[in-house]
């Protein structure tokens, strides 16, 4: 837990030192800053692409290769593989470029601008296997802050007027859901060639239509996008139609597929997927809707709704075949696989915890 809130607040610190300073070098040299004193790894900092190859940015900790070409050590592997690498031992990782023998764990993240690989974060720790899940989680949101350029005017009119909104709604679509649903937002739009700005204000609007009920809450946020002349200072009326009808189509159910990009990733960085939540609606809806069921009762269903909607070959579509959502999915998968007494484990606390209650 206390790595989450550590990164809660390095990622807020960077948002806010990334705005209105677009140039990529003195945010990733601010990000080192941050990033090195707050995380205290070994070696902390940053790879540019340049042309066919990597070259060494702002980074902190002892000299290091100066340029990287596609596909050799840990940074020219994620770059050829356009993804993020954890390597829990990097003496073991074919091709190491050791630039230090103190280094002995590591994790490289992308950072994307439109749909294209910029550049890299590179962090090396003294021991094994320091980085996980939750590094890549927080450290893909920080990629996706340095790498995109939200209007800092947008920002401030939303801040100040769209996001208060929130305040009133039920717990779970409070401030800290639609601050999430934005971040997640930038990390999809990172992989495509889409603008920012609809995207963030998309993110922004998504649930605000929640101030009519919750019947109908997505057309009205649909509604209060087209009805807002402060965003014609920044988006066209075509551009306006696009955000309206993705926010109507983040509310995906019905597996209804959503019209344009930005009601994918709206949509996909709308839900979470996360097997403690997953197991424990399940068991919630199971208690509600099969009393007649005892504990036994309860653990086949939930297997049989697991099996049907999130293991190999399940119903479940992501709208967005890669980044978080996905790699979440492939994680809970794995323990459908292959760790059947971690599921029931899961299982048990959930229905131990509902039935307590
Ligand atoms: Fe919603
Ligand atoms: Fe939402």
């Amino acid at each position: 837990m206390e790595k989450t809130q550590k990164y809660e607040s390095i990622y807020k610190v960077i948002d806010s030192l990334c705005e209105g300073e677009p140039d990529l070098v003195a945010r990733m040299a601010n990000a080192t800053s941050v990033l090195a004193e707050e995380l205290g790894h070994f070696w902390t900092g940053f790879y540019r692409v340049c042309g066919e190859q990597l070259v060494l940015g702002p980074f902190n900790g002892p000299v290091a290769c100066t340029r990287i070409s596609k596909g050799k050590g840990v940074c020219g592997c994620a770059w050829a593989q356009d993804r993020t690498l954890v390597v829990p031992n990097v003496h073991e990782f074919p091709g190491h470029i050791a630039c230090s023998s103190l280094s002995n764990s590591e994790i490289v993240v992308p950072i994307r601008h439109r749909g294209q690989m910029i550049a890299e974060i590179d962090i090396d720790s003294r021991e094994f296997g320091t980085f996980d899940e939750t590094d890549e989680f927080w450290l893909d949101r920080i990629a996706s802050v340095l790498g995109s350029n939200v209007d800092p005017g947008l920002k401030d009119y939303i801040r100040g007027e769209i996001l208060p909104r929130y305040a009133s709604f039920d717990p779970a679509h409070r401030l800290d859901h639609v601050q999430s649903v934005i971040a997640s937002s930038l990390v999809y739009a990172g992989h495509y060639d889409v603008d920012e700005n609809m995207c963030y204000a998309v993110a922004a609007y998504h649930d605000t239509g929640l101030a009519f009920g919750r019947e109908q809450h997505h057309t009205e946020s649909a509604r209060i996008i087209r009805e807002d002349a402060r965003l014609r200072e920044w988006f066209s009326e075509e551009q306006i139609a696009l955000m309206a009808d993705a926010a109507e189509d983040h509310r995906a159910s019905g597996g209804r597929e959503p019209r344009s990009i930005y009601g994918k990733i709206v949509a996909e960085a709308d839900r979470q997927i996360d097997g403690e939540t997953i197991i424990r609606r399940t068991v919630q809806y199971g208690l509600g809707h099969y009393p007649e069921l005892d504990r036994e009762g309860n653990w086949q269903r939930t297997l049989e709704h697991l099996g049907k909607k999130y293991a190999d070959g399940g119903y479940l579509r992501l709208w967005i075949p890669f980044g978080p959502n996905a790699a979440r999915l492939e994680a809970f998968r794995d323990i459908i696989r292959n760790h059947p007494d971690r599921l029931r484990a899961m299982f048990e606390q959930a229905y131990d915890s509902l039935v307590q209650a």
